[in-house]
C-alpha cells in the first residue's frame, strides 16, 4: 500500500527541485502553475468550475459569463507554459443550462486555440442521463421543446506539435484498449456525489447505518474514473507527469499513480485535498475492489 502523501499548502517553505512532482498541493492553481518550471508536465487532464452554481467548498461557482471566461483565460496560458513539446491537454467541459444554453465548450476551445494550441479531437462522454430527465420544455409540442443534454465533451489539445516522444517499452496501452477508446464516442456512467467507492473508507458506516457525512462531505462533480484512465491511457506514457489544476476528489491523479506515471494535484479546498491525500494512501478502494495504488 502507498503511503499517504503529505499535503503541501502553497506557497511551501522550500520550492527545490521537483517540489511540486507526486504532490498534492493545495492552493490557488494559478499561483502554484506560475511558481512550476516550464516543460515539466506531459499530460493535463482537467475539468473547470462550470460556473453553474454547485456547492463547492471554496469556490464561486456563480458569477457574469464574461467574468467566468476571463478568469479562466489565464489559466490556460499557464497549462500551456507547463506542458512539454508535444504535451496534451484534455478538457472536460460541457454546455450549461438546457433553457438558457450556453456553449462554453465552443468558448473555451476559441480560447486554448487563440493562445495557440492544436485542437486534435473531441470525445463525446456519453453519461446516459436521460433516464432522469425533467426538463422537457414544451412537452409533445413544437413551440419550444428542449434538448437535455446527455452528455459532456473531451476536448483534447497538444501544444507545439502533434507527437508526444516516448520509449515504445513505455507505452502501456493493450491492443484491445487502444480500438475502444479510439472510438470518440465514450459511454461511461458519472461519478455521484457521496457514491465514489473510496468514501466508504472515509466515512465508514456507524452500526450498520450510512454515514451522513458521506454524501453531504462528497464532492459535486468528481469524474469516473473510467474516464481518466481513458485519456491516461491514450495519450500518455509511462512514466510522464500528469497535472490535474482542478483536482478535486484526486481521480486524476489516482489513476495517474496506479497507472505508473507521475500526478501533480492542485486544488484550492484543504477538505478535497484532504480526500485525495487519504484516497492516494491506498487504504481506499477502487469500484471493483482493488486497491487504489497498487
Ligand atoms: C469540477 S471540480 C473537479 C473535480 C475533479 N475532477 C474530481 O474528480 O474530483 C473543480 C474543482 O476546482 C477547484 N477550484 C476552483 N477554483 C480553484 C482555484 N483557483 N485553484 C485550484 N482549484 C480550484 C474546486 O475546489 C473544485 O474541486
Amino acid at each position: 500500500m502507498r503511503a499517504r502523501p503529505k499535503i503541501l499548502d502553497f506557497p511551501p517553505p522550500r520550492m527545490e527541485g521537483d517540489w511540486w512532482k507526486d504532490r498534492i498541493l493545495c492552493g490557488n492553481a494559478l499561483d502554484i502553475l506560475r511558481a512550476m518550471p516550464a516543460a515539466s508536465v506531459h499530460l493535463a487532464i482537467t475539468s473547470p468550475p462550470y460556473n453553474v452554481g454547485l456547492d463547492y467548498d471554496r469556490h464561486d461557482d456563480r458569477r457574469p459569463y464574461e467574468e467566468y471566461l476571463r478568469w479562466l483565460a489565464p489559466f490556460w496560458a499557464e497549462l500551456k507554459r507547463v506542458l512539454v513539446s508535444g504535451g496534451r491537454f484534455a478538457l472536460n467541459v460541457a454546455p450549461t443550462s438546457i433553457k438558457d444554453f450556453r456553449p462554453i465548450h465552443y468558448d473555451m476551445a476559441a480560447q486554448l486555440r487563440g493562445l495557440g494550441f492544436l485542437m486534435r479531437t473531441e470525445i463525446l462522454w456519453y453519461k446516459q442521463t436521460m433516464r432522469r430527465r425533467t426538463a422537457w420544455g414544451s412537452f409533445r409540442r413544437p413551440s419550444n421543446p428542449h434538448i437535455v443534454p446527455s452528455w459532456e465533451y473531451v476536448l483534447v489539445f497538444s501544444k507545439d506539435s502533434w507527437v508526444l516522444p516516448g520509449d515504445k517499452a513505455n507505452a502501456d496501452i493493450t491492443g484491445e484498449e487502444f480500438i475502444a477508446f479510439s472510438d470518440g464516442f465514450w459511454p461511461i456512467s458519472p461519478e455521484k456525489r457521496g457514491r465514489q467507492p473510496f468514501l466508504d473508507g472515509l466515512y465508514p458506516s456507524r452500526r450498520g447505518r450510512k454515514n451522513p457525512k458521506k454524501k453531504k462531505e462528497g464532492h459535486p462533480a468528481p469524474f469516473p474514473e473510467e474516464l481518466i484512465y481513458r485519456l491516461v491511457k491514450f495519450y500518455s506514457w509511462r512514466g510522464n507527469v500528469v497535472l490535474d489544476p482542478f483536482g478535486g476528489t484526486g481521480t486524476v491523479a489516482a489513476v495517474a499513480a496506479r497507472t505508473g506515471r507521475h500526478y501533480v494535484h492542485l486544488d484550492l479546498s484543504k477538505k478535497y485535498c484532504e480526500i485525495a491525500a487519504a484516497r492516494l494512501g491506498g487504504g481506499v478502494s477502487r469500484r471493483d475492489g482493488s486497491p487504489l495504488a497498487s
